[in-house]
């Protein structure tokens, strides 16, 4: 086997993406440090998880269908982007179904070999979670189909000439797969979960349950404004929200009362600079310089990155996604372009409005 073969099929972009995370207080991935006091949030019951009511009740249905015919249920695939709660439902399906839960991901297994080795050592009914199931690399992911179809694992046995595959006999068990780019997915892989959850961005009001749920685990009392006020700054991710809520306890605690009131909430989100739309320092930074010296675009997309010192792939992936999908942004075919919600977020007097958010597009 080549063992460079698992590295190569792995996407060079998805490496970089991590170690950009984990710094920037608004980040939708985690660091690694953060995992612990994650886990400590981490719901572990269906009905306690708040929001994505269609997948809920979706997986609710096939759980309880599965505990009642007494087999494990079908696989599920859950997808959907960084800190909505993807690897929280895996634990919660395990938890539901009372079963023991394996967890590993698509780059922990380079060779076919190391999924082998997992599979044949599955009990009856347990749940094997794959994280980021789009990174398996080809040999191993098509041993996941034969394994997830028909039960069985082949094992292949020495080397060279005298190599043998011996097929081996799987219990039953559940594949949760969880991925951030579904589109990435071979539709042969996709087509083996029975289940597909799709998870999207939470409103404030779900937002503002999560933060209280967690405060009551974190055992601090937080008035329901400064709830609302973590909630609206929180980018429609439980990740964010939580963190920012430990920031706000941070700031009660060492320059505060120890209340986390709607004051502490403001000024510590102050102190992380975090405004009322959940945009950071960056964001704001690349606002401000496409309305500033580009007189609100169209510029390209490098160019901007390079204006405000970054990366052109931290721009793309870190920053433009939120500020397109909250509509201070737009990207046309000559570059990219303020809206009128960016001159007006930004306190600054759009020069033509003509060039506003939707004119340009009436134009052609
Ligand atoms: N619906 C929810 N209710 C309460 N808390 C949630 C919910 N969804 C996520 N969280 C919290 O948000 C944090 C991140 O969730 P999780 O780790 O499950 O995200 P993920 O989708 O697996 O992200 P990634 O793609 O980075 O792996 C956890 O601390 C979890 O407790
Ligand atoms: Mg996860």
């Amino acid at each position: 086997m080549n063992p460079r073969g698992p590295e190569e099929a792995t996407d060079p972009e998805e490496d970089a993406a991590p170690s950009l995370g984990g710094g920037s207080v608004t980040s939708a991935e985690s660091g690694a440090l953060e995992r612990a006091a994650e886990a400590a949030l981490r719901p572990r019951r269906l009905d306690e998880f708040v929001g994505q009511q269609v997948v809920r009740e979706q997986l609710s249905l096939v759980l309880d269908a599965a505990t009642g015919r007494g087999r494990p249920p079908e696989h599920v695939l859950l997808s959907g982007p960084p800190g909505l709660g993807k690897t929280t439902l895996a634990m919660i399906i395990a938890g539901e179904l009372n079963a023991p839960l394996r967890i590993t991901s698509g780059p922990a297994i380079q060779h076919a070999g190391d999924l082998a080795a997992i599979l044949s050592s599955l009990e009856e009914g347990e749940v094997l979670f794959i994280d980021e199931v789009h990174r398996l690399a080809r040999p191993a992911e098509e041993m996941l189909y034969i394994a997830m179809e028909d039960f069985r694992v082949d094992v292949v046995v020495g080397k060279g000439v005298g190599a043998t595959s011996i097929p081996l006999e799987l219990p039953p068990f559940t594949a949760v797969g969880a991925t951030t780019r579904a589109g990435l997915l071979p539709a042969p892989l996709r087509d083996r979960f029975g289940f597909v959850g799709h998870l999207d961005y939470y409103r404030p009001a779900e937002l503002h349950e999560v933060v209280a749920r967690s405060a009551v685990r974190l055992g601090v009392p937080l008035a329901s404004e400064a709830a609302a006020e973590i909630a609206g700054r929180s980018r429609g991710t439980p990740r964010i929200a939580n963190r920012l809520l430990r920031r706000v306890r941070d700031w009660a605690q060492v320059r505060g009362s120890g209340q986390l009131d709607l004051a502490a909430a403001r000024a510590a989100l102050e102190v992380y600079e975090v405004d009322e739309s959940g945009l950071d320092r960056l964001d704001r930074g690349v606002l401000q310089a496409l309305c500033t010296r580009f007189g609100g675009g169209p510029v390209g997309l490098s160019t901007l990155a390079v204006s405000v010192g970054e990366e052109t792939e931290t721009v793309e992936t870190m920053v433009e996604p939120y500020l397109v999908r909250e509509g201070f942004l737009t990207r046309t075919p000559r570059g990219r372009m303020a809206t009128s919600l960016a001159w007006e977020h930004l306190g600054l007097a759009e020069p033509d409005p003509v060039r506003g958010a939707t004119a340009p597009l009436g134009r052609f």
